[in-house]
């Protein structure tokens, strides 16, 4: 295949790519009408404020702002310039560029540090290898000999995790570099950028990253080595483990130890364990658990579930030690990851490996099948949480009974899914002999005290006292008040003049452009209202549910207004809507259409340009314009009903119909109410 020039290669892969594919990669995505909204990886984000447009090939994180296409998304999170991205999309998808011309040369600049890095981490990771089989390793050699008593499991390690040697003293890697690589001869400060060579702190030169330590080259999915692992020999030396930093090919975040040697089996057993460490990972591939792979020392993300999901994985296993500092680690893995699994398929289980042994130890004294059997009675990461909580609560005393269903009431009302919640709350309830109902209600009752005023109320502010009072009652009151959709609404929706709901998509663009004219706009709206009741509701049952939300929130004393810059006001917005309308996917999923597209919306009427007093003037005109336009496709949609009405009666027709048109074209304003 003859290679594409860059500009046309990359039209090529770009052509080719679908942006929830892209990011499915680093986040787990949730569907949320036509679009998909996850956890934002670009901050610490605990909603999920990113949304994706697949139609439209975007992303926007609505609480940072960062935003955009596949592209940029991939150059943010891996760190890679537009070039690179570009390039390794095109291998993914077998096609071949040719680098020429000036920014292709910038380009394969940039390539080229990472290739270069690569090509060190190989070279090194080969180097190592040799280094182990010479006779200066005999100490190294002794060491692994300890923890794997057959010469045939030690050669099975060393082979499949191709484990090296990093001799004692300090110049013995960096000279073999500088003389294997001319890069590294022009540019020796390359070996620190790897990782693999640190700058003498008095005087000039490099020396040895990795001094007498076991080495464990840490490899990506696709098998390059990215990284070392080098364990100390002896318990004086300090630190166990010196790693790699990070660096531009390795990013502790997204990759795992033993993935490569593991994704084969991951895929076919549908299921993956995590380890902690190393020498778990090795030893539980040579007792036959191939599908393990390690964390190692950093914390688990959803960048790392989301590896092991892409590969097949729907259960995966956190093994963990069943020391103090073992169960606690379980603990905080669970809590950094918990907030993903709502809404993920993933089975989350967690492992503890029994008599203070870690899976390492464990399976080489007791092999690979029991621990096959310890995968088997792990427990739902949930029902661990549960056990741990109740540790020591002698439940059959009055007492304890209280006491632990105090622990897990705020357990369970952190469990969103009903079914979920209501399973728990079955399996814990008689597990501490306290009825459902009773159980149910301490949860409801913990809710409530956490949140007093719960936000639905907001759209409809006078009632809220009364709302609650019926909420009791049953859920027929209580739709009467709220606005629900139904069939029905689905239907009217259909039949809305697209015109008209443009008017109402513009009105809500408006709103969602900044601070400013998000209050402005609400007051446009507001002194509408107060003119004439005709005009506060929008036709489009959804836009209505987005106005009602928006309208609660102008209202509230702590809302965005103190917000000088602006800047986090959509974000805090986007985090109250969803609140509000967590379970109406349907008017999320528009309303985060409409945020996404209010800015180029706005932006296309020059708003971008204007400040202050001539802003707030345009805002307030273009608010006008399109409320007369809404109020014309009113009253023609009046008109067509009157007609329809009159058709029965023809001698009232003619006049009503006369009567209505006179209105219509002498003023567009809002007719007055009925009376
Ligand atoms: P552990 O201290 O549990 O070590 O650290 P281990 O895996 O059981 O190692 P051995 O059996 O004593 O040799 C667990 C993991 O945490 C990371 C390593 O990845 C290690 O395997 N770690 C630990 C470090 O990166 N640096 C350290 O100094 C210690
Ligand atoms: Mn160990």
């Amino acid at each position: 295949m003859s290679r594409l020039p860059f500009a046309e290669a990359a039209e090529r892969v770009k052509s080719g790519l679908d942006i929830i594919d892209i990011i499915q990669r680093h986040v787990i995505l949730k569907k949320m009408g036509r679009n998909y909204a996850g956890k934002c990886p670009f901050h610490n984000d605990k909603s999920p404020s990113m949304n994706v447009s697949r139609e439209k090939g975007i992303f926007k994180c609505f609480a940072c702002g960062v935003g955009g296409d596949s592209l940029t998304f991939l150059m943010k999170i891996e760190n890679k310039t537009y070039g690179e991205v570009i390039r390794d999309l095109a291998q993914e998808q077998g096609i071949e560029v040719a680098y020429e011309g000036q920014s292709a040369e910038i380009a394969s600049v940039q390539r080229d540090a990472r290739q270069k890095i690569l090509d060190l981490n190989y070279s090194a990771a080969k180097w190592f290898e040799e280094k182990l089989r010479e006779p200066s390793a005999q100490g190294v050699m002794n060491y692994l000999s300890g923890r794997y008593q057959g010469a045939d499991d030690c050669q099975k390690a060393i082979q499949q995790f191709q484990l090296g040697y990093a001799p004692a003293g300090w110049e013995n890697l960096t000279p073999h570099l500088k003389e294997k690589f001319d890069f590294v001869q022009a540019n020796p400060d390359l070996l620190v950028t790897a990782g693999l060579a640190s700058n003498r702190e008095h005087g000039q030169g490099h020396y040895d990253r990795f001094r007498n330590r076991l080495i464990i080259p840490i490899l990506d999915d696709r098998g390059q080595v990215v990284a070392f692992g080098g364990r100390a020999l002896s318990d004086e030396d300090k630190p166990k483990y010196l790693n790699s930093p990070e660096t531009t090919v390795y990013k502790k975040s997204q990759v795992l130890y033993g993935f490569h040697q593991a994704k084969d089996a991951i895929r076919q057993n549908k299921a993956a364990v995590v380890m902690e460490g190393y020498f778990d990972v090795i030893s539980a591939h040579l007792g036959g658990i191939t599908e393990a792979v390690g964390s190692c020392g950093t914390a688990m993300t959803d960048s790392h579930l989301k590896l092991l999901t892409r590969f097949g994985a729907e259960t995966v296993y956190l093994a963990f030690d069943s020391d103090e500092a073992g169960l606690k680690a379980a603990l905080s893995a669970i809590s950094l990851i918990e907030p993903y699994m709502d809404s993920s398929e993933l089975q989350l289980k967690v492992l503890i490996v029994p008599d203070g042994k870690d899976p390492d130890e464990f399976i080489r004294h007791h092999g690979g099948d029991a621990f096959r059997a310890l995968m088997a009675n792990a427990r739902h990461f949930l029902n661990f949480k549960f056990d741990m909580a109740l540790r020591g609560i002698p439940v059959h005393t009055p007492e304890g009974r209280i006491q632990a269903a105090n622990r897990i009431t705020p357990l369970l009302a952190s469990i969103q899914r009903p079914a979920t919640r209501s399973e728990y709350i079955k399996l814990y309830s008689e597990k501490i002999a306290i009825s459902e109902e009773a159980l149910l209600l301490e949860v409801k009752r913990y809710e409530q005290s956490r949140n007093p005023n719960p936000p639905r109320v907001w759209g409809g502010s006078q009632h809220s006292g009364k709302k609650k009072a019926i909420s009791k009652q049953g859920s027929t009151s209580l739709k009467r008040n709220e606005p629900v959709l139904t069939e029905n609404m689905t239907e009217l929706r259909s039949q809305l003049t697209s015109r008209q709901v443009a008017a109402e998509k513009n009105l809500l663009k408006l709103s969602l452009y900044n601070t400013e004219s998000f209050y402005l706009m609400l007051s446009v709206l507001e002194a509408q209202a107060a003119s004439s009741q005709a005009f506060l509701s929008f036709d489009d049952p959804i836009h209505q549910e987005i106005l009602e939300g928006l309208r609660g929130l102008a209202k509230e004393p702590s809302a965005a207004k103190t917000d000088p810059s602006g800047n986090g006001f959509l974000g805090t917005l986007i985090e109250k809507m969803n609140h509000l309308y967590f379970d109406k996917p349907d008017v999320l999923h528009t309303f985060a259409e409409l945020a996404l597209t209010a800015e180029s919306f706005c932006d296309s009427l020059g708003l971008g340009e204007i400040k202050g007093t001539v802003f707030q003037e345009k805002v307030s005109l273009l608010a006008k314009q399109q409320l007369s336009l809404l109020a014309r496709g009113r009253m023609l949609q009046q008109l067509q009903q009157l007609k329809t009405n009159a058709s029965q009666n023809e001698g009232e027709q003619v006049e009503l119909t006369y009567q209505f048109q006179d209105r219509l074209f002498a003023d567009t304003r809002p007719p007055q109410a009925q009376g």
